[in-house]
């Protein structure tokens, strides 16, 4: 709906007027089967403005599920393949010739870079090399990255981080992410690539992963599970709908300066105590569950390794030169999900059978859940 609207709107009708339906360019979207990447690629290929191919390794985070509906044919093409397998990108950027790329594609979740950091690496980092390589030989006019909050480090006691403040990552996944966006601002100062990096704050909404915190504890009260919090639970953290991002990434890809940093945040910093909390209340008046025993089951357990007290972005940049806002308030996005998930149990049961289990027992008898 958002990226719809942004491209129907004023601001973008000099790219409807350049390309032009008949000519429309292809933009390769990578991880494209992901939480954010399927909602984002949902949106462009409704608003048809661009071809787009996504290209998706599906690791257990990847689903083909996640864009059911959209029909494969001229405006979308799927392709499963891993982004740091040189042979299969360099035929992708000589057939595809995509005009703009957008590199979605990561692991994402940092419990997991914390029990192996290998993978992290080679997609993260490695992965993302491969990627800036091919778009310098083939002159992409456009390469968008995907970046975090995390690459800032720990927050705790010091003012918001704005785009110049300094890296400082704190687990294997962050490191993993800000070497990335190290080597893109390389490419663009050493070659003149043309990148933009986005640096967002923690997204949730449907079709996430049940690994990160909101799905995680929406299944858990679903299955009649304990809640895990992360030591005393007052790290902070900012929540943004997934939508309001999505509608931000498309606002740097048609104005966004090459060579810029865009941080991407609501500015409203919560504890993760307080959103649990928030998420039980708001569970229980959504699906008719009794709010003192969703309480009760909350469980303080042994911290993450490393953990990052404290995330806090200035978002003015982006307010600013883009005039993007967030839209969907922590209580509307959490209702939506909430409702999501109850609807959609199914996709639930088949994201969390198989490894998931395995997966849980690692992280949460470390914890001693
Ligand atoms: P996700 O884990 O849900 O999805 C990642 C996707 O990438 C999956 O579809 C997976 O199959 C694919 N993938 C993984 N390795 C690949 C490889 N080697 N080649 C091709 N595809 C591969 O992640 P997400 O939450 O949607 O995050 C998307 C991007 O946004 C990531 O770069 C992440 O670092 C960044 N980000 C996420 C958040 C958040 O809160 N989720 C916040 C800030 C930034
Ligand atoms: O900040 C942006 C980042 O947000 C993204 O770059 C990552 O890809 C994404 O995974 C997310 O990382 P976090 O580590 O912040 O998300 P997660 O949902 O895992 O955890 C959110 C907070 O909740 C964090 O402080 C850890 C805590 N937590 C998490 C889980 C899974 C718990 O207390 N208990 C849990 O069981």
């Amino acid at each position: 709906m958002l990226l719809g609207t942004i491209l129907r709107s004023g601001s973008s009708d000099h790219l409807v007027a350049s390309y032009g339906k008949a000519a429309m360019k292809t933009m390769l979207v990578t991880g494209g089967c992901g939480f954010i990447g399927s909602h984002f690629i949902r949106e462009i290929v409704a608003a048809a403005r661009w071809r787009v191919v996504n290209l998706d390794k599906l690791t257990y985070a990847g689903n083909l599920e996640n864009v059911k509906g959209i029909a494969e044919g001229e405006g979308y093409r799927f392709v499963r393949g891993d982004i740091c397998d040189r042979t299969l990108i360099e035929a992708l950027y000589s057939h595809e010739r995509p005009a703009t790329v957008v590199n979605f594609a990561a692991e994402s979740h940092v419990d997991r870079s914390i029990l192996d950091s290998t993978p992290f690496l080679e997609t993260n980092t490695l992965g993302m090399q491969v990627l800036l390589e091919g778009a310098r030989k083939h002159n992409v006019e456009r390469f968008v990255q995907l970046s975090t909050d995390e690459v800032y480090g720990d927050l705790d006691r010091l003012s918001p981080s704005d785009e110049e403040h300094p890296l400082a990552p704190s687990s294997p996944y962050a490191a993993s992410k800000a070497a990335a966006d190290l080597l893109a601002l390389a490419y663009c100062r050493t070659y003149g690539l043309p990148v933009v990096i986005v640096r967002s704050c923690n997204n949730y909404g449907p079709f996430q992963f049940p690994e990160k915190l909101i799905p995680l504890m929406i299944r858990n009260i679903l299955v009649g599970k304990d809640l895990p919090i992360y030591g005393d639970g007052m790290q902070q953290r900012e929540w943004i709908y997934v939508d309001d991002n999505v509608d931000a990434i498309a606002q740097v890809i048609e104005r966004g300066r090459v060579g810029e940093i865009y941080n991407v945040s609501t500015e409203d910093e919560q504890t993760n105590r307080d959103v649990v909390r928030l998420l039980c209340d708001l569970m229980a008046d959504e699906v008719g569950v009794d709010v003192k025993s969703l309480h009760d089951r909350v469980r303080f357990v042994i911290d993450r390794p490393g953990h990052d007290r404290r995330y806090a972005m200035k978002a003015a940049k982006i307010r600013t030169q883009l005039g993007w806002e967030p839209r969907v308030s922590l209580d509307m996005g959490l209702r939506r999900s909430i409702r999501w998930y109850f609807d959609n149990q199914p996709w639930l049961d088949n994201v969390t059978s198989g490894a998931y289990r395995q997966y849980y027992d690692a992280v949460y008898a470390r914890a001693g859940a």
